[in-house]
């Protein structure tokens, strides 16, 4: 293994350290679970070739669980997702019994794609000839019959594909094989039972497309010490050195970003006072602003996490007293291999889909998820808004503080591309603990390539 460099300098404070500060016992589902992955580099031309690109296509996307849509957003029978994934296009549907169904979105006759918006349908009629399907997939009318004497009408069904679904989340999968959703992705639905993601509704929907790599976006929210740099107004106030990155399962790997904390390589050191201002200023993940002064001897992190107890519990009806500071206001990614990013904790769970176009072109999605307010019915999901090209990620105001960010972030995906591109044959590095995921995301890739 080679030697770390000379220059690297301990971290000034472990997350671990930092929940010992705080004034709640956190859960033991926040220990530690790091692995060193080494420090071998990274050959750019996996994100530049065309060929590495059609291997993870065959390999990857069509062998994993793939997120399509939530349930609330197909509640009746007849109400119908259209699910687009590279060159596949795959239709779930309510049934009458109240299960889903996912089905091939082709026409059997001469292959038009079936059907091409969702919404609320009666039957699945081919817009070409006029070949009809069931809402279950049963084939049901062909308008010239007399013609197609090879047509068995009893075997004429839409095939079916994989689906399996957890906490409302519904997902797919085009491998019959594949092993089960929740065996998958364990440990999530533990940790997300306890932030109630159950009692969530997306409040936030937003998709953009992105002239990069889908690993080059992906990478973008797997780590967050690029906030140094490419986002210097959180620095103040967000402790991205203290972070920890674990990965919990083959498939599942995650941060925790500790937010109340000054880091180190900030140019200006500040009081705890002044960190209370910076943090509410910026409008982050405590939420807003509290009527109370803090007690003497509290932290910012102990005062942002009571603000946000304080005020979750007003918003939603929920107890939230027991709870630590880390879940009511730390930056929580997890991600479900490939493509599937939900943040944890109490507070907004931000959600991230990654879906390729082509091999440097990416279909980028943010989603919000909040907790509804406790007996009362739960508020239809927000509206999916599409950004164009030239749209801006900050005019998606209901995407608050965030909108901006995004567009920082999004700032450096074409030209990291580009610059992968120039390296050609060359190749790039990952440090050991903070790019684990990074990393850890290639390797995985590696092991379904090598299927
Ligand atoms: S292609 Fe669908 S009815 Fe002809
Ligand atoms: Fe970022």
């Amino acid at each position: 293994m080679p030697a770390a460099s000379a220059k690297a300098t301990q971290r000034p404070m472990t997350y671990q350290d930092v929940l010992a500060r705080d004034r709640r016992h956190p859960p033991e589902l926040l220990g530690e679970r790091t692995l060193d992955l080494g420090v071998e580099p990274i050959a750019a031309s996996r994100y530049t070739s065309p060929e590495f690109f059609r291997r993870e296509v065959e390999k990857v996307w069509l062998k994993t669980w793939q997120y399509v849509c939530r349930e609330e957003a197909i509640p009746n029978p007849g109400d119908t997702h259209v699910f687009d994934l590279l060159n596949k296009t795959v239709i779930v549907t309510r049934q009458r019994d109240g299960s889903l169904k996912a089905m091939q979105n082709v026409c059997l006759h001469r292959g038009r794609k079936l059907v091409t918006d969702g919404g609320c349908k009666q039957q699945f009629r081919c817009p070409y000839h006029g070949f009809t399907w069931n809402t279950d997939g049963t084939f049901r009318e062909n308008p010239f019959g007399w013609d197609f004497p090879q047509i068995d009408p009893g075997k004429f069904s839409l095939p079916q594909i994989r689906l399996e679904t957890w906490a409302g989340f519904v997902f797919i999968n085009f491998d019959n094989e594949a092993t089960p959703l929740l065996e998958q992705l364990a440990p999530m639905p533990e940790h997300f039972a306890r932030w109630r993601i159950q009692d969530c509704t997306i409040v936030a929907h937003v998709g953009k497309i992105a002239h990069a790599n889908w690993k080059v976006c992906a990478e973008a929210f797997i780590e967050s010490h690029h906030v140094f740099a490419t986002h210097p107004q959180l620095n103040p106030t967000n402790g991205f050195e203290s972070g920890q990155y674990d990965v919990l399962s083959d498939h599942v790997t995650r941060f925790m970003n500790p937010g109340g904390l000054t880091p180190s390589v900030h140019h200006e050191q500040l009081t705890e006072e002044q960190r209370i201002e910076r943090m509410f200023a910026a409008g982050g993940r405590a939420g807003s602003r509290a009527t109370f002064p803090p007690e003497p001897g509290m932290t910012a992190r102990n005062y942002a996490g009571e603000v946000s107890r304080r005020n979750l519990t007003a918003e939603t009806g929920y107890d939230f007293q027991d709870v630590c500071d880390a879940e009511m206001m730390d930056g929580m990614s997890y991600d479900f291999f490939p493509n599937f990013h939900l943040w944890g904790g109490f507070r907004d769970k931000i959600c991230y889909r990654f879906r390729p176009l082509d091999h440097e072109t990416t279909f980028m999605e943010v989603m919000l998820f909040r907790i509804a307010p406790k007996d009362k019915p739960k508020p239809p999901p927000a509206a999916f808004h599409m950004l164009g090209e030239e749209d801006l990620w900050s005019s998606a105001t209901e995407l608050g503080f965030l909108a901006s960010v995004y567009d920082q972030d999004q700032s450096n995906m074409a030209p990291l591309q580009h610059g992968l591109k120039a390296l050609g044959e060359g190749e790039i590095q990952f440090g050991r603990y903070l790019e684990v995921r990074c990393r850890h995301l290639h390797q995985m890739v590696d092991v379904y390539m090598a299927r």
